[in-house]
């Protein structure tokens, strides 16, 4: 059933909880994929009734962002959730999640702004304000769907530690389920941005997943010094390559560590044919 209503979605779901059915919510921006369905499919495992948001939310896009050409398909969308037994697909427009003109008056909406030590590093770093969008919309979300679970992917890691770091702080009563990342054969992970990328442009792509890999097989063989891991790419990239950022740190804190350990994930932000891709690795499963 789609939805393009906050209070019908209320609606809807006041009578799964009065017959005592667990909800769960898979928060996406459309453009559905593998990765997408990967969620869709964990969430029906776990939960009686599922919802799924496909909302490109405006706040957490940047001036100079792709907001105005990301990917919109929401019919083929509904379409994938229809097939894979969702029983809500809410399809809210920003008039309906912001108010009129909301976008240009950020001064009247009160956001969640999360920890400078959380945003101030990865994405955060070039991508201002951004997890304020993402949690401000995310809490919206959970306000109007009230999920006991919610389902995110480990592709965006920076934002599920943000998401469960914002759930405990405010004593949200939401459980957060990560899930893998989703790879395409050749290694590429899932993405709604792969959609803007060349023939040639996926294969420049798969250096993400190479440095990754490449760093993961460097420390099972013995090298912990981060500095040491980093260094291993700098033979991977070429003038094909934007990297903004590579990074080794705590999975759950997103401190940074100067040696490798079990806790240890590595982090990568790099743009190929001007789309920026991000990819992570646990060194340790
Ligand atoms: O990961 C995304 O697609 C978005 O950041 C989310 C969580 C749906 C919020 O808009």
């Amino acid at each position: 059933m789609l939805l393009n209503n906050i209070q019908e979605v209320r609606d809807e779901v006041r009578k799964w909880r009065k017959d005592g059915l667990t909800i769960g919510l898979v928060p996406t921006m459309g453009a559905l994929h593998a990765g997408h369905v990967s969620l869709i499919k964990k969430a029906k495992e776990t939960c009686d009734k599922v919802v799924v948001s496909v909302f490109v939310n405006p706040i957490q896009f940047g001036p100079s962002e792709d907001f105005d050409k990301y990917p919109r398909t929401l019919d083929n969308d509904t379409e994938l959730c229809d097939n894979e037994g969702v029983d809500v697909v809410f399809a809210p427009s920003a008039k309906e999640m912001y108010g009129e003109g909301q976008r240009l008056s950020n001064d009247v909406l009160t956001y969640v702004c999360p920890p400078f030590f959380y945003v101030n590093k990865l994405c955060g770093r070039t991508r201002t304000g951004h997890f304020d969008g993402v949690c401000t919309v995310v809490l919206k979300l959970f306000n109007i769907v009230q999920p006991d679970y919610a389902f995110f992917g480990q592709k965006d890691a920076q934002q599920v530690v943000i998401v469960n770091k914002m759930v405990n702080d405010l004593n949200v009563p939401v459980k957060i389920i990560q899930c893998p990342i989703v790879r395409e054969d050749s290694g590429l992970a899932l993405s709604s941005r792969n959609k803007y990328l060349s023939d040639e442009g996926k294969k420049d792509a798969l250096v993400l997943s190479r440095i990754l890999n490449n760093i993961k097989a460097c420390y099972k063989k013995g090298i912990t010094d981060v500095n040491a891991l980093k260094e291993t790419a700098y033979s991977f990239l070429n003038n094909h390559h934007e990297l903004e950022y590579l990074e080794l740190m705590n999975k759950y804190t997103l401190e940074e560590q100067e040696k490798a350990d079990n806790s240890t994930i590595a982090l990568i932000a790099c743009r190929v044919e001007g789309v920026r891709l991000i990819d992570n690795i646990y060194l340790e499963d």
